[in-house]
């Protein structure tokens, strides 16, 4: 069951705005209109129209209802402080949690330790999406324009975390998920799953910066959007710095992409079923698409356990050891400075390209070792080497 809290759109709040004008606020003219706890939640969905400066206090969000914080007015600035707790739904839902979308020139930030509490320990089962609970997603960013997202600390997600569609311009800095309590063996029906920390799509100008990540799936994958940049950023028990899967969506298209200055870590007591990697680009078996100019700088990697750098096209092959396909081009792979360890029963580098699509790479002080150098290589391109 999905139930999402209908709070009322800026153009149509009906409480007029009864602040007196605050010397601290000259700028808006408004005084800030802060939510505490349950019955904050409920005064937030009737909240001011003209409210341009949301305080969430401990808020404590209803389970399985979203903190729908849509179509807010352009300038609004929202400011977590304290714990925000989303409670477990034991009938399950598909979230999100909270919702911030539709809107532009928005500051979202997280005060000193400040955290948003999703409850992910009493939904995980070591399935993640495909469990028998439906699981909710966290963090909806969709058609969100010229806008910063800023300190905010994600604690115990369910599975994925950030949703980013749609969306131009938009700077995450200093944001933290926190999943460890999610590392556990799957095998025996324990821990988080799938719980990506950023997904992005069709999105252009999105920059995350000093991200701090410890999780159970990918950091960030970018499935399509032009001009994202992930900087100056740890990723930790999770699958790395992901492009893909490309092919098969509405939208194939991934251009301008700089991973830089950033760690990649995977924990030893990572699940023995989950392929954790470094640098991985995957496109999808018999799919069109097109990935380009994409750059990997001063990335470092750390006892990763199966792939240090990884080139798959033959994503979800319709068979084992189906061929890769060369419908999604992957042109221009820049890797500079690309160093550290992949565990003993890893594979240092597994490039496995479709015929002619993979083309002008270029890596230069790429030195990945300790784990095996496979022999499945296929059609590497010049400039990289397996
Ligand atoms: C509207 O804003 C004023 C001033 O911040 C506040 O006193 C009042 O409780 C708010 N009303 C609602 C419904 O949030
Ligand atoms: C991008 O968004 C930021 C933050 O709102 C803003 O300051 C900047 O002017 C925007 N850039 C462009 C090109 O509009
Ligand atoms: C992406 O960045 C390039 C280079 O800075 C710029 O020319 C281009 O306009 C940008 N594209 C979009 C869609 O913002
Ligand atoms: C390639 O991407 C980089 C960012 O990594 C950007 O600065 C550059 O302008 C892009 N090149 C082209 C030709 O768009
Ligand atoms: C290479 O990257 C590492 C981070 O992985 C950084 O510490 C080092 O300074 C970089 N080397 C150069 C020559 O930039
Ligand atoms: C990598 O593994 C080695 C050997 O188990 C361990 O000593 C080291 O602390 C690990 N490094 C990281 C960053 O986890």
């Amino acid at each position: 069951m999905k139930i999402i809290a209908s709070l009322m759109p800026a153009f149509f709040g009906s409480a007029a705005i009864a602040a007196s004008i605050s010397p601290h606020h000259v700028a808006n003219q408004i005084a800030p209109c802060t939510f505490t706890g349950s019955t904050g939640f409920d005064l937030l969905s009737k909240r001011n129209s003209s409210c341009q400066d949301i305080i969430l206090s401990d808020l404590e969000v209803p389970a399985g209802v979203t903190l729908n914080l849509d179509n807010l007015n352009p300038g609004t600035s929202v400011t977590f402080t304290g714990k925000t707790v989303f409670p477990f739904f034991p009938a399950g839902w598909a979230g999100p949690l909270l919702s911030i979308s539709s809107s532009s020139q928005l500051t979202i930030r997280g005060l000193p330790s400040s955290l948003l509490y999703g409850s992910g320990e009493s939904y995980w089962d070591g399935l993640g999406q495909n469990g028998p609970i439906t699981k909710p997603k966290f963090f909806q960013v969709h058609n969100l324009i010229d806008s910063v997202i800023e300190g905010i600390t994600i604690f115990n997600a369910p599975v994925q975390v950030f949703s980013i569609n749609g969306c131009k311009n938009v700077t995450l800095s200093g944001v933290t998920v926190d999943n460890k309590a999610g590392d556990g063996d799957w095998n025996a029906g324990k821990g988080g799953r799938n719980t990506d920390a950023f997904d992005i799509g069709s999105s252009t100008e999105v920059r995350i910066e000093g991200a701090q990540v410890w999780n159970q799936d990918d950091c960030v994958a970018i499935n399509s959007g032009t001009n994202i940049t992930f900087r100056n950023g740890l990723c930790s028990g999770g699958h790395g710095l992901s492009i893909g899967s490309v092919g098969g969506r509405s939208d194939n298209t991934v251009q301008n992409v700089l991973f830089e200055n950033s760690v990649i870590a995977n924990s030893e007591n990572a699940s023995p079923t989950s392929i954790p990697t470094g640098a991985r680009i995957k496109t999808k078996y018999g799919t069109t698409g097109i990935v380009s100019n994409i750059t990997y700088h001063n990335v470092m990697l750390q006892n990763i356990t199966k792939y240090g750098i990884v080139v798959d096209q033959s994503y979800s092959p319709p068979s084992k050891n189906a061929p890769p396909t060369n419908g999604v081009s992957i042109t221009g792979f820049t890797l500079v400075n690309v160093t550290g360890n992949v565990l003993p029963t890893g594979t240092n580098i597994f490039v496995n390209c479709g015929d002619g699509s993979c083309k002008q790479w270029e890596w230069t002080e790429v030195d990945v070792k300790g784990g095996k150098k496979s022999s499945k290589c296929l059609r590497v391109p010049s400039g990289a080497s397996c």
